[in-house]
């Protein structure tokens, strides 16, 4: 394609768009749903040739597709049909080409298909019947609950979101939701397209631990005397804070404990190697002294040989002569006792030097 021909058809493209601006159009959902006994809005904007008219000479007019006479809403309400008589109005503006209509109370017959006729108050009086476009009301008889969406397992002290939402055609009375548990509540609405709607509303909360194994319920209320479903249930589990109390004071009680013992233990040995100091500065090198005694009171049969007075006498004797002795002979062990400490270091016990009591 050369760029003659581009331009040719960029300037057919805006030729053609002006011209058919200025047509009889209008846009409208051709399939709507409705929620019996609450009220719907039927979106649609219109186009027609000529200047735009104001308000209040413009005609709007909806009525069945099958009988132009049955009219469902006119501005004089007499010509409407009984059956629609004051649920019907017009919410747009027709001065911007909105002729949006808001049919209240619905009730199960109200399935059209609707169309929209416009009648112009001009010097040429044009009228049109969009009778190619009209509207088909599917009937929702009853309610169901709205839509919930959240966490089930929740953490203690930890904030949450639980998100309620309702679908619905009848923005003139936004249906509302309540919830059962305390907490920020944000409702916003919005058009989703297609003449839907959507109200949302977010719960804030911080879970406690009396939240744990409840349920949450949304509520919707609808505009007008709707039948159904209206709650939704959520179910919740609430698990303990585990971050501080659970680990942490644990943590610091085993650290503690530890501590404890270790400390016990440091003062223990400290105050036990002082003592075992003491002794040993008090006799020598307590052990082997002692040992030695000992040793030479066995082989000495004197202390338990003996009988009688005369006999005990002589062994108490004896003890007191050996004891007398007894130093002399101590002090050559103790330095041989000494010898071996200084020989083998840590082991005075080693069993190859243990010095014969006899020598
Ligand atoms: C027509 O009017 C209704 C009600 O005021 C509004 O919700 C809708 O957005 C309007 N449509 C257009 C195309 O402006």
């Amino acid at each position: 394609m050369d760029v003659r021909a581009g331009v040719f058809l960029y300037w057919f493209h805006i030729i053609c768009a002006g011209v058919f601006a200025d047509v009889w159009k209008v846009q409208v959902e051709p399939e709507m749903e409705a929620l019996v006994s609450s009220c719907v809005v039927l979106p649609c904007s219109f186009t027609y040739p000529g200047q735009q008219q104001p308000s209040d000479r413009t005609k709007a007019i909806w009525h069945k597709k099958d009988n132009w006479n049955d009219i469902i809403f006119h501005k004089d309400g007499s010509k409407v049909e009984d059956n629609f008589k004051g649920r019907t109005k017009l919410v747009g503006s027709l001065g911007s080409s909105n002729c949006s209509l808001e049919i209240d109370q619905v009730r199960n017959h109200d399935n059209g298909p609707f169309c929209f006729r416009v009648e112009l108050e001009t010097s040429t009086k044009d009228k049109y019947s969009f009778v190619d476009n009209c509207v088909s009301i599917k009937m929702i008889e009853q309610s169901s609950k709205p839509d919930l969406q959240g966490e089930q397992s929740l953490q203690e002290g930890q904030p949450t979101v639980i998100k309620c939402s309702v679908r619905h055609t009848c923005p003139s009375y936004q249906p509302t939701l309540t919830w059962s548990h305390s907490g920020k509540i944000m409702t916003s609405y919005k058009h989703i397209g297609h003449g839907l709607w959507e109200v949302e509303s977010l719960l804030t909360f911080t879970p406690t631990k009396e939240d744990d194994h409840s349920s949450i319920n949304c509520t919707v209320e609808h505009h007008g005397k709707v039948i159904g479903e209206r709650v939704a249930t959520h179910s919740i589990f609430v698990k303990e804070q585990a971050s501080l109390m659970h680990i942490v004071v644990p943590a610091v009680s085993s650290l503690g404990a530890a501590l404890f013992v270790g400390l016990l233990c440091f003062f223990i040995v400290k105050r036990y190697k002082k003592r075992i100091a003491d002794l040993q500065s008090r006799d020598g090198n307590g052990m082997w002294s002692r040992l030695s005694r000992l040793s030479r009171r066995f082989h000495s049969g004197d202390g338990r040989s003996g009988s009688g007075g005369r006999e005990q006498r002589r062994s108490i004797w004896s003890r007191f002569s050996r004891r007398g002795q007894g130093h002399q002979v101590q002090g050559n062990y103790d330095s041989k006792a000494n010898n071996v400490c200084t020989a083998s270091g840590n082991k005075p016990f080693s069993k190859g030097r243990m010095p014969s009591p006899k020598s």
